[in-house]
């Protein structure tokens, strides 16, 4: 079988080198991949865009691919599965109207309240005056969240009144364009967040490993929020008891709502979940695609053939797959990162060492890199993840960092606590 795999990161290397595990997939095609995906064998990229729809489909026709798997949020918001579905293109990702429930967070949110899903108690705002009477009405800590598409720029935890009142005038004020002219301000809920990736075909629902990610750039969870610095799985927190709740109060609600709405969603539901301190799961956002960088640790532990549950997924025969098969173990994962990110930085640094790192089983999921004359260059703010599957967290992480001792580019940046609730060595931070 022929796949195609739509985007440019970590997660699109992870998920063309999971499908290539098999022997099934015999061709896998990036739209426009990286230089990570230019390296798998049986592995090309081809230069076109990822919401270039026309262009996909027509090389999908062409070359007979049998799947398309899309792992960006954008083109699956633009309706890339609509338009592939249209010409009988079998596309694993929710089509516009399922991936809404990232797309618009007030959607997301009345959603949650019509399935009764535990979430942050929010009220939807379309004018800067009324949000802003709202938020000094309730005082702070509080969430103020731009509804649109923000590449995870459109959130403020606002500890102070005044920051709140900041972060909606910003919004209001075009910092997000469209996205940002209605808000969602809500409760700030506390406790640890924990990512559950589930896979569906719009009747069923199966969660995949629980993983947690470390979304702020500093040591001890400080500073601005990123894409993502690092993760791990299974997360010990979410014992199968809670994963059980999860599945039952949040997962399957969800999806039998979308049903009833006449939303036919076969992909990734993705909750992003806080467990609050009393041990009850809430959700802070559901996203419509594999997480970022999730996909990278969950993805090294599945036994199970992707393409086998992707294809289940798409053709609607979720319910009489076989149970998932994990590998026992715990996968650990650090973004090496450009200096400056998740602010300005540098493209075109020359990358070397990779090889090295991964001499021992490391993987080195490429997340900004491109092929150029002169060898392996950095193209992204977040640069390489690398990844590593060990018996225990301790192991994984330390595999991980020794792989990164031997990666060299100029300004590389990661985090030195990457997985500290479950390192031994890093049990208190
Ligand atoms: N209600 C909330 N209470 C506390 N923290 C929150 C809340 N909502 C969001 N956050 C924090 O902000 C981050 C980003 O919010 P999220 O809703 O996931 O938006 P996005 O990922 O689109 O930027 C979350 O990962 C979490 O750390
Ligand atoms: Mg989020």
């Amino acid at each position: 079988m022929k796949v195609l795999v739509v985007g440019n990161g970590g997660r699109e290397h992870a998920l063309a080198w999971k499908l290539l595990e098999s022997g099934k997939v015999k061709q896998i095609t990036c739209v426009p991949g990286n230089g990570g995906t230019a390296a798998l064998p049986r592995c090309q990229n081809i230069a076109l865009g990822v919401n270039d729809f026309e262009g996909i489909a027509r090389f999908a026709l062409v070359n007979n691919v049998s799947l398309v798997v899309v792992g960006p949020e954008v083109p699956l918001a633009a309706g890339i599965t609509n338009y592939l579905q249209d010409q009988k293109i079998p596309v694993f990702g929710p089509t516009r109207q399922g991936a809404q429930i990232e797309a618009s967070k007030a959607w997301a949110k009345a959603l949650m309240l019509e399935a009764q899903i535990p979430t942050a108690k929010a009220v939807v705002f379309n004018n800067a005056e009324a949000a802003t009477a709202y938020v000094k009405a309730q005082g702070a800590p509080i969430v103020v969240k731009a509804d649109g598409l923000a590449a995870g720029k459109g959130v403020t935890v606002a500890a102070t009144v005044a920051e709140a009142e900041q972060a909606i005038a910003a919004s209001f004020g075009g910092q997000f364009g469209a996205a940002g002219q209605t808000v969602v301000i809500e409760e700030c809920l506390t406790g640890q967040e924990v990512s559950i990736l589930a896979v569906t075909d719009g009747l069923t629902i199966r969660p995949l490993l629980p993983a947690q990610d470390h979304k702020q750039i500093g040591v001890g969870d400080t500073g601005a929020n990123t894409g993502g610095m690092g993760a791990y799985a299974p997360a010990p927190l979410v014992t199968p008891e809670l994963l059980a709740r999860i599945q039952r109060e949040i997962l399957e609600p969800a999806i039998a709502l979308l049903r009833h709405k006449g939303i036919d969603y076969r992909g990734v539901l993705y909750a992003g979940l806080m467990i609050t301190p009393a041990g009850d799961p809430k959700v802070i956002e559901f996203n419509c695609r594999f997480g970022d960088p999730e996909t990278q640790v969950v993805l090294p532990l599945l036994s199970t053939p992707l393409e086998d549950l992707l294809l289940a997924c798409v053709e609607q025969r979720l319910a009489d797959f076989p149970p998932l098969e994990w590998k026992a173990g715990a996968c650990a994962c650090v973004v090496a990162a450009a200096e400056g990110y998740p602010g300005e930085y540098q493209k075109g640094a020359l990358i070397t060492g990779i090889n090295a790192a991964e001499a021992d089983g490391t993987l080195v999921f490429h997340a900004g890199t491109q092929v150029k004359p002169q060898g392996l260059v950095s193209d992204g703010g977040r640069v390489l993840c690398v990844t590593a599957v060990a018996d225990e967290f301790d192991a994984a992480f330390a595999q991980v960092y020794a792989a990164l001792s031997q990666i060299h580019f100029d300004g590389i940046y990661f985090r030195s606590d990457i997985g500290h609730r479950v390192r031994r060595s890093h049990a208190v931070l």
